[in-house]
């Protein structure tokens, strides 16, 4: 007897998703995941092998269309309905180029949803013209590692990797984890203002047998959207923690995140090892002092030596600016690697984090928060933010301009 066709649902309306659960229930149709947009989206229908795939496509509505790409880019032989509200001509050209095969209107009517089922789980793959573009297939199924890094303490690793998660989930709409990998004295829950509950140190231990509901229950959530998993409190808790258990614990992460940002103690070890190892792009940060500099172009000699590409190396000047400051150019020059970005020295970075706020937050137009936005603009490709024009720039330059 013919198996009941298995359903995945990707909406980031967790009680929409099991209104339409209940609906498809009643038509015997099996829900085998649900999840909201992002790279989970892709990473579970790989796993879990739906016959079919309802995509919701609300704003951000390019959000929508990636999800919809990254899953064509995985298991291309399954159908992707999608179904949303009022959609402009445009997002439906994109939707369906991004290998949509229907597309309905919102509120679901159950008959043209079953309806629309029916013909795409009949109905042969399409190929050719339909099949997703090399872009699009390009595989998906893990997110970004960011790996903060940087030879020194006290450089602003953590104020740099804390600011840029928060930026990049509201700029780029993108799922954020800060993992705190200092095994000295973490302080990104400090720099959040939360305080640890399951810390890195436990999922690291239970990492084999870890499944995803577990993952996620264990996280904090800040109210930027970031989530967190802190460092253990005391440094000798990471005595038992193997790195192997944590590369397996960031790759896990990443398969259900978009962005996984790993702060580091200014410090080798061998979880920095595995860090850096498992880092699809590496924050280099360096203060402006010629102690940092110079440990700075050990690391990169190391990355080097360890066949790290250069070209995934970003180098972050931080205190730019500030007394006794050599030029990014100098920098760039001694270390004879472009300066990536300058993080302007500002008293505001202080002030913020002694009230456990990230800058970003505190005060946004703050030079440094400017900066920390643009970076973080920089890393995900997010558009720019919307400049708004007042006063003599407004009437000069319309806002209709290109
Ligand atoms: N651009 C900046 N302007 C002014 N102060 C800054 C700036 N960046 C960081 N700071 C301050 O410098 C101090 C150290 O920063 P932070 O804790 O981020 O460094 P770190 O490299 O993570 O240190 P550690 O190695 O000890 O973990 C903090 O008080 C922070 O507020
Ligand atoms: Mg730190």
């Amino acid at each position: 007897m013919p198996r009941n066709p298995l359903v995945m649902i990707v909406d980031e309306n967790v009680p929409f998703r099991q209104e339409l659960q209940a609906m498809l229930a009643a038509a015997k149709l099996a829900v085998v995941a649900d999840c909201g947009y992002g790279v989970e989206a892709a990473s579970l229908a790989e796993e879990t092998r739906p016959d079919v795939v309802l995509v919701a496509i609300a704003e951000p509505h390019l959000r929508a269309i990636q999800t919809i790409e990254a899953i064509r880019g995985l298991v291309p032989e399954t159908p992707i309905i999608a179904y949303a509200a009022n959609l402009d001509f445009r997002v439906v050209r994109q939707a369906m180029h991004a290998g949509v095969r229907d597309l309905l209107p919102l509120p679901l009517k159950r008959d043209e949803l079953l309806h629309a089922l029916q013909q795409v789980l009949v109905a042969p793959v399409a190929r050719g013209d339909d099949a997703p573009s090399e872009e699009a297939a390009r595989p998906a199924s893990a997110g970004v590692v960011l790996t903060v890094f940087g030879a020194k303490g006290g450089i602003g690793k953590t104020t740099i990797a804390t600011n840029i998660a928060v930026a990049i989930a509201r700029q780029a709409h993108s799922s954020v984890l800060v993992i705190d990998l200092d095994t000295r004295f973490g302080d990104v829950a400090i720099m959040y203002d939360l305080e640890p509950q399951v810390t890195v140190a436990q999922l690291a231990a239970q990492v084999r047998t870890l499944d995803r509901a577990t993952f996620r229950a264990a996280l904090q959530r800040h109210h930027s959207g970031v989530w967190v998993l802190p460092s253990p409190k005391h440094p000798s808790d990471w005595r038992t923690v193997e790195p192997d258990d944590i590369r397996e614990l960031v790759r896990f992460a990443a398969r259900l995140f978009d962005y996984v940002i790993l702060d580091t103690p200014g410090a080798f070890n061998d979880i920095v090892g595995t860090a850096l190892e498992v880092a699809t792009q590496v924050l280099l940060v360096t203060s402006v002092d010629m102690a940092s500099i110079k440990d700075t172009a050990f690391v990169l000699d190391l990355l080097e030596s360890e066949g790290f590409p250069r070209e995934r190396v970003y180098l972050t000047v931080n205190h730019a600016n500030g007394a006794n400051a050599i030029r990014a150019d100098d920098v760039s020059r001694v270390l004879r690697t472009p300066v990536f970005w300058e993080v302007p020295h500002d008293d505001a970075v202080v002030a913020a984090s002694q009230l456990g706020k990230p800058v970003v937050l505190a005060k946004p137009k703050a030079k440094a928060s400017r900066s920390l936005v643009g970076l973080a603009t920089k890393l995900s490709g997010a558009p720019e933010p919307a400049v708004k024009r007042r006063g003599l720039l407004r009437r000069l330059v319309p806002a209709s301009a290109p």
